[in-house]
Parts: C-alpha cells; sequence; structure tokens
C-alpha cells in the first residue's frame, strides 16, 4: 500500500456499514467508483473494488487472490476467534467449504458436486417449484398485511434445497435459526467469541441432523442430492463422509438465504418501478430476463472478499502480499461503463453481464437452482396480483459488507 492510497482513505467513504452503504448501496458505491475504483479503505484495512472490470478480474485471478478463509488474513482472526472461544466443529467444517478453498482442492471437490448438481437435474425441479409458489401465494390473498419474508420469500428455498438434497424439510424452522447463527459468523465477521459460540452450536446441531441422513442414504440410495455426491467419483477418488456433510451445510446455508433475498430485493425492485410489473403481467416470459435484471440491480450478494497471495497491480494500485480485497458486485452491477441506464430496472436488459453471480472457478454453483425459484415465484406472483404494495414506512437491510437482506417486508397483495 503506498503513502498516496493512504491519504485517498477518505473517513466517510470507508465506513461500509454507514446507514448509506447500508440503505443506499447504489449512491455509497457511485461515490466510490467515481472517486477511486480500486480504493485503499483505511478501517477495514483493505482494498475496495468497485469498478466493473476490476471486479470481473478480481475474480478470474485465481492465481494471484485466494478464497481461503483458513489462511492469510483471514485465518489469522479465525484462529484469533478461535482461542477465545471453543469451536472447532464450526472450524473443522467451515474448513471443508469447498467455496473457501484454492485449487488444487476446490478443483476436485467442484468436480464431484458439479456431477450431482446439473442444470438437467435441476430443470427436473420446475413443476414441483411452480406447485410450491402456488401454495405458498395462497395465505397472501385477502389480508391487510403479510410477512413476506416469513411466509413466501424464506419458504420457497428451504423447502426446494431441503427436498433436492433430501433432507427432511419438516425440520426448516430450525434450519433457519441454526442457518442464521451461522450466517453471523460467515456472513459478519468470524472475531467475536459469543458469536463464534453460537456458531459452534448451530453447526454442532447441523452435523447431527445430516450425519444420520447421509448415512441412512449409504444404506438406501435415493435419486437426491446427498446420494449423487456420495456417489460422485472421479478416478478414485470420493468424497469423505464428513466433506458430504460440510458441502450439504453449505448448500442450505448457500442455497436459502440469498434466495430469499433476491425475491424480496425484487418485489421493492418492482415497487420502484411499477411500469415493470405491468410488463411482466402482460409479457409473463419475460420471468427469465426480469431474473437477470432483478440480480444486477439488487442481488442478495453485495461483496465477496479475497486476499493478495503476492504483490500484483489492479487498475495502476500496488496491492501488497496479504492484502484483503473487496469484490464489491453491487458497484459492478451499477457501473455506467458496463451498462446502459444503470440505475434503472429494464426486465427486457439483454444481453445482461452482471456478476451477481460471481465469476471464475467460484462461479455460483446453484445460480440454476436460484433462477429457477425466482422465475417461478416473480412469474406467478405478477399472473395473480396487480400490485404487491409494502407497507414499510420505511426499508432497512441487515448491516453487513457481504450480504444485502431485508430486516422486514410487510405488504399487502392486491388481485388482479
Ligand atoms: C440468488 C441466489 C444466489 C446468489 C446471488 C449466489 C451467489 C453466489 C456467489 C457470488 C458465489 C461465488 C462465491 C465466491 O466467488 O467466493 C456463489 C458460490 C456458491 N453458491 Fe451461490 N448464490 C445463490 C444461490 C445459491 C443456491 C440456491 C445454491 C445451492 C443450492 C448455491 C450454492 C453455491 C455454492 C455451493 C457455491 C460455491 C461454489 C464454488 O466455490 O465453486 N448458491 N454463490
Amino acid at each position: 500500500m503506498t503513502d498516496a492510497a493512504v491519504a485517498a482513505g477518505d473517513a466517510d467513504l470507508d465506513d461500509l456499514l454507514s446507514d448509506e452503504a447500508i440503505d443506499y448501496p447504489a449512491r455509497y458505491h457511485a461515490r466510490l467508483r467515481q472517486a477511486d475504483p480500486v480504493h485503499w479503505n483505511q478501517r477495514w484495512r483493505g482494498w475496495v473494488v468497485t469498478g466493473y472490470d476490476e471486479v470481473i478480474s478480481g475474480f478470474r485471478d485465481h492465481q494471484r487472490l485466494s478464497s481461503d478463509r483458513f489462511a492469510g488474513p483471514f485465518g489469522v482472526e479465525l484462529r484469533r476467534a478461535a482461542q477465545r472461544s471453543s469451536s472447532e466443529q464450526l472450524l473443522n467444517f467451515l474448513s471443508q467449504f469447498f467455496v473457501w478453498k484454492d485449487q488444487p482442492y476446490h478443483t476436485h471437490v467442484r468436480s464431484l458436486v458439479n456431477k450431482a448438481f446439473t442444470p438437467r437435474s435441476v430443470e427436473r425441479l420446475r413443476p414441483r417449484v411452480r406447485g410450491l409458489v402456488r401454495e405458498l401465494a395462497q395465505p397472501l390473498r385477502g389480508r391487510d398485511g403479510a410477512d413476506f419474508l416469513a411466509e413466501f420469500a424464506f419458504q420457497l428455498p428451504v423447502i426446494v434445497i431441503a427436498e433436492y438434497l433430501g433432507v427432511p424439510s419438516d425440520a426448516r424452522q430450525d434450519v433457519r435459526a441454526w442457518s442464521e447463527d451461522l450466517g453471523a459468523v460467515i456472513f459478519v465477521r468470524g472475531d467475536d467469541a459469543e458469536r463464534m459460540q453460537r456458531g459452534e452450536a448451530a453447526m454442532a446441531r447441523l452435523v447431527d441432523f445430516l450425519r444420520p441422513v447421509v448415512r441412512a442414504r449409504r444404506r438406501e440410495p435415493r435419486d437426491d442430492l446427498l446420494t449423487a455426491m456420495m456417489q460422485a467419483e472421479e478416478r478414485g477418488d470420493f468424497l469423505s463422509e464428513d466433506e458430504v456433510i460440510a458441502n450439504a451445510v453449505l448448500m442450505v446455508f448457500a442455497g436459502h438465504e440469498t434466495t430469499m433475498n433476491l425475491i424480496s430485493n425484487g418485489i421493492v425492485a418492482f415497487s420502484e418501478w411499477p411500469e415493470e410489473w405491468r410488463r411482466l403481467q402482460r409479457e409473463p416470459d419475460l420471468a427469465r430476463t426480469a431474473t437477470e435484471e432483478v440480480l444486477r440491480y439488487d442481488g442478495p450478494i453485495r461483496a465477496l472478499a479475497r486476499w493478495a497471495k503476492e504483490p500484483f497491480s489492479l487498475a495502476g494500485r500496488a496491492i501488497g502480499a496479504g492484502e484483503r480485497v473487496l469484490l464489491v458486485q453491487h458497484a459492478a452491477n451499477r457501473d455506467p461503463a458496463a451498462f446502459a441506464g444503470p440505475d434503472r430496472l429494464d426486465i427486457r436488459r439483454w444481453p445482461n453481464r452482471h456478476v451477481a453471480f460471481g465469476q471464475g472457478i467460484h462461479t455460483c454453483l446453484g445460480a440454476p437452482l436460484a433462477r429457477l425459484e425466482t422465475q417461478e415465484a416473480l412469474r406467478y406472483l405478477a399472473a395473480e396480483f396487480a400490485a404487491i404494495e409494502i407497507l414499510n414506512e420505511e426499508l432497512h437491510y441487515h448491516p453487513t459488507i457481504v450480504s444485502r437482506g431485508l430486516q422486514q417486508l410487510r405488504v399487502r397483495c392486491h388481485e388482479r
């Protein structure tokens, strides 16, 4: 890091959790991008990348930017937190999440899981997802106010991922609570002993819940993702029982929080652009491009972190070995250099090269599933409801650097 970069640090711009950054990210990111698309953030003590080209190049630079949370600056933080709390099980299983691994281990696990998670196997779920959307939307009718997050947006992805994996979906309320506690460790920062302890307890329960299910599948294979993960084999390699469990936890976690936030952020986006809702009602086949546009306009992941394994230059900035780099997808997706009229919701936008699912070797594995669920939800809700009115006077989002999720969304659904 150079002196000039330090001098460029701006106290206001450096607060990634300010009210503006959390509740009005587009405004905040535009200021950041204009000031410096690769900006040294003194408070976070890392580089914050907001230009589209720079974010893409960060995602694709697997040689120099690491995803490993158990090494480099993140590893130091985790080890410190682990010393303050007894969180062995948590760290043991988190360390097997392949999203936090570099090559070659990442390539090995991803190739095995990929076999189980193909776009074709996901597409087979469409009729079931369509039926679930219809079922879950019924209780929203004729009510003065409904809790859209809890009653609809959460239910759909958690039932779908539980059924796809092959775990009993009647435990979904427990799964939600455990996964929220894990999220506090994953999305915030694992440097708080109490949070680590809650994460440890949550991981222990998830593992206790999943281990017997995995063992039962070994005895009696079924047509589900857990069985497929156990049977996946390449050049004599298998996933161990713990690896299967760890990656099932990853999918439960990655598979519901994000999709829940995407669907609810979509409802907010359409309330800002009612003409686009009417367009979707007239042309329901736009549900596919509308889903991509909502991912771009207000996707559920704000930013993802990496760290530099060696010194290199990004957009003229000298990134030092061991320094953290935050790739801000939300900012890239609103960069006027990449998208015409980036602050407009345009459900016909095509091509739409947003980075909501990341890029490179870690590109979201569950993207086909998230797309399918959101397409079906938007198509059905637009067909049934003239408008989904938002009742909250103000909307507030969870204060985290990584995710973009509403704290609450109360709605009234107006019949067509
Ligand atoms: C709208 C919903 C979703 C969004 C925006 C999203 C976004 C992302 C992003 C940005 C990454 C890259 C992480 C990185 O580069 O560090 C990722 C990875 C991943 N996602 Fe998603 N995701 C979504 C839904 C899902 C679903 C439904 C599942 C599974 C059922 C899932 C499973 C995964 C997995 C396993 C990875 C790790 C892939 C790897 O490291 O190779 N995601 N996701």
